[in-house]
């Protein structure tokens, strides 16, 4: 039976020839849908008329032959174009947040201390290996952690000057760029900011950046469900949401807030699917014993009761924590007992958005203009 991640994994070795890596690891499959009767998906190019167009058509189509579709599948291939980067001043005209931003990913939870952070961080990361333009936006305005996570503490991004307007440029650590509010201010003091101060801080991070063309920004979102939320899921256009929890009832009640969060009509941004952190203990000592500090199974009831995919599991290991403190992403030790687990999870997000975007329209942002930015209200 074909199934979408066996076409997925078949399409890994597609590569077009000015691409670093293959179309699977950049996203460029999108739309897929896998019937019995019926294949169709959308081949994602980086500009029209690519040369390169039809013989990426007919790799596909050998790929599934080879995979062993049958004799009269109807097989739909559409293709999309990405839009060329405009000047800043044609984009703000536009008023259209992060047009070459392709996928937007929130890492969210419901409660506080679950591993959002350390989860966007090796996500981001993982996704990057393979190639593809990544951002990571901390958006955790009340407690940033991704400077100390990215060994980034003691820098600044560049501001730019473009068409009259201050842009800002990420900084670029392991292959990703980063922004966070904690570039900015001293982390000490972004605890006193005031919702609104702090919603339109957050916005600008979006929306004053030098983001050029990304395949994937994943978005390290603050614990809750609050205001902070809000700005950004109504604000950007937000792909789809990873919720993190811990397998312990506390935490999954938490979680399944999170969920509906995203699900609530007016807001409306498809979950991509849960990951489970700290799933269990291994003592460096003891690589094959599992103790199950926080329960078993947890996240995966709660996955099959929210019908959402559980995306993976990650175990508590003292080198994920420690890595955190150190400034370097756990991924990025490929001896890491947790490698494996977090390329596993990017490449299961990558399905997800594979397949979502076939399911739903892409979100609809409320409005982004100052008139919906709570600090120029009063
Ligand atoms: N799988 C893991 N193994 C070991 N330590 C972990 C793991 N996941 C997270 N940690 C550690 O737990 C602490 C909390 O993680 P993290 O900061 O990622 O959580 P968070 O959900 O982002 O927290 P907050 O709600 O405060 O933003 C950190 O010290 C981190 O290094
Ligand atoms: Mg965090």
């Amino acid at each position: 039976m074909l199934s979408a991640s066996k076409i997925l994994d078949a399409f890994r070795s597609v590569k077009h020839p000015d691409e670093k890596s293959n179309i699977v690891e950049l996203g460029h499959i999108e739309d897929l849908i896998v019937k019995p009767e019926r294949v169709s998906f959308t081949l994602v190019f980086r500009k029209p008329g690519d040369p390169f167009e039809k013989s990426m058509r007919a790799a596909c189509e050998r790929k599934l032959k080879e995979l062993g579709m049958a004799e009269g599948t109807e097989l739909n291939i559409g293709s999309r174009y990405l839009k060329k980067i405009q000047h800043a001043k044609e984009a703000d005209q536009k008023a259209e947040m992060l047009p070459h931003v392709r996928n937007i990913i929130a890492v969210a939870s419901g409660k506080g201390g679950v591993g959002k952070s350390t989860v966007a961080a090796n996500l981001a990361v993982a996704l990057a290996e393979g190639g593809a333009r990544v951002a990571l936006v901390d958006a955790d305005i009340y407690g940033p952690s991704l400077p100390i996570m990215f060994d980034l503490v003691n820098e600044k991004p560049f501001a730019t000057e473009v068409d009259g307007k201050t842009r800002i440029e990420p900084l670029e650590r392991y292959g990703v760029q980063i922004l966070s509010i904690g570039f900015f201010v001293d982390p000490s003091k972004a605890l006193i900011w005031r919702g609104p101060m702090a919603s339109s801080a957050l916005t600008s991070l979006f929306r004053d950046a030098e983001w050029g063309e990304i395949d994937y920004m994943v978005i390290d979102m603050p614990p809750g469900t609050g205001d902070i939320h809000l700005t950004l899921v109504q604000n950007l256009p937000v792909t789809g949401a990873v919720i993190v929890s811990t397998p312990q009832e506390v935490a999954l009640a938490d979680a399944r807030k999170g969920v509906a969060m995203f699900r609530q009509k007016d807001i409306n941004v498809p979950v991509l699917g849960l990951v489970e952190n700290m799933a269990w203990f291994t003592p460096l000592e003891l690589p094959d014993n599992k103790y199950y500090i926080f329960g078993n199974g947890g996240v995966a009831r709660l996955a099959e009761e929210l019908n959402v995919p559980l995306l993976g599991q990650i175990p508590l290991v003292q080198g994920v924590r420690e890595s955190g403190d150190n400034g370097m992403p756990a991924v990025l030790d490929k001896t890491s007992p947790v490698y494996p687990l977090f390329r596993d999870l990017a490449n299961e997000v990558r399905t997800q958005l594979a397949i979502r975007h076939s399911i739903y329209a892409p979100t609809e942002v409320v409005k982004m203009n100052d008139s919906n930015d709570p600090a120029c209200q009063s």
